[in-house]
């Protein structure tokens, strides 16, 4: 039972590649009845992805789309649209989703498709961020919940989660302080568009509770 009027619950698809822990996040603030979601199903393009155990552990249907088992992109991107509209979910949510979406599938889509991604973009996009943050010696590292748009963790940035690097640091515990806040952050910005506090139209972000500040800032040591 919800507590929520039936008509402010949106609908998401999540896509994995992994643990899911994210995903799990997303999941423990809807059982706490903190966000007005439901979670229609979750793909992942690798079979034995953790994430997917966590949604049937939650009885929520999965599939898997292999991208080994298409020697096109298209085709798979095809496979997997098809999945997902099947729900006609108001929002797409990777969680730790390891593939790039191709342009003609986020406009087909044409509806927000998340992203979380761990650097303080446009700082660090791609891929071992925490090595990188490292070598550089920063003193701020994060995560941020962006759009997605065609361009590589380049979409609309809509929360940043700042953690401070410790000059003990090494990847497994700034990685592990970073997590958590990503956990944290994500679960804010599904709201912010749930409850119509941020809106999306062509891409781009449009602000309606006029007192936001985008990208919101979160910080946490
Ligand atoms: C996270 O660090 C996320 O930022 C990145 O992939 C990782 C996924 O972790 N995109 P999990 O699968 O949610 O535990």
């Amino acid at each position: 039972m919800s507590i929520f009027k039936s008509h402010t619950i949106k609908k998401a698809v999540v896509l994995l590649s992994g643990s899911g822990s994210n995903f799990q996040a997303i999941l423990d603030s809807i059982t706490a009845y903190e966000i007005a979601l439901e979670i229609c199903a979750v793909i992942s393009n690798v079979p034995d992805a953790r994430g997917i155990d966590r949604a049937k552990t939650h009885g929520i249907p999965t599939y898997i789309v292999n991208n080994h088992d298409y020697s096109e992109r298209i085709n798979f991107d095809k496979a997997l649209l098809d999945k997902v509209v099947k729900y006609d979910p108001d929002y797409l949510v990777l969680a730790g989703f390891m593939r790039i979406l191709s342009s003609e599938f986020i406009k087909k889509f044409n509806k927000p498709i998340f992203n979380i991604h761990p650097s303080l973009l446009p700082k660090y996009k791609g891929l071992n961020t925490h090595q990188r943050v490292l070598d550089k010696n920063e003193k701020l590292h994060g995560c941020s919940v962006h759009l997605v748009t065609k361009e590589l963790d380049g979409g609309p940035l809509i929360i940043q989660g700042e953690v401070s690097v410790k000059n003990d640091d090494d990847v497994k515990k700034l990685a592990a302080r970073v997590l958590k806040v990503e956990h944290m952050i994500y679960k804010k910005a599904l709201n912010l568009f749930i409850t119509n506090q941020i809106t999306y139209e062509n891409l781009r972000v449009m602000k309606i509770n006029k007192e936001i500040e985008i990208p919101l800032k979160v910080r946490m040591d």
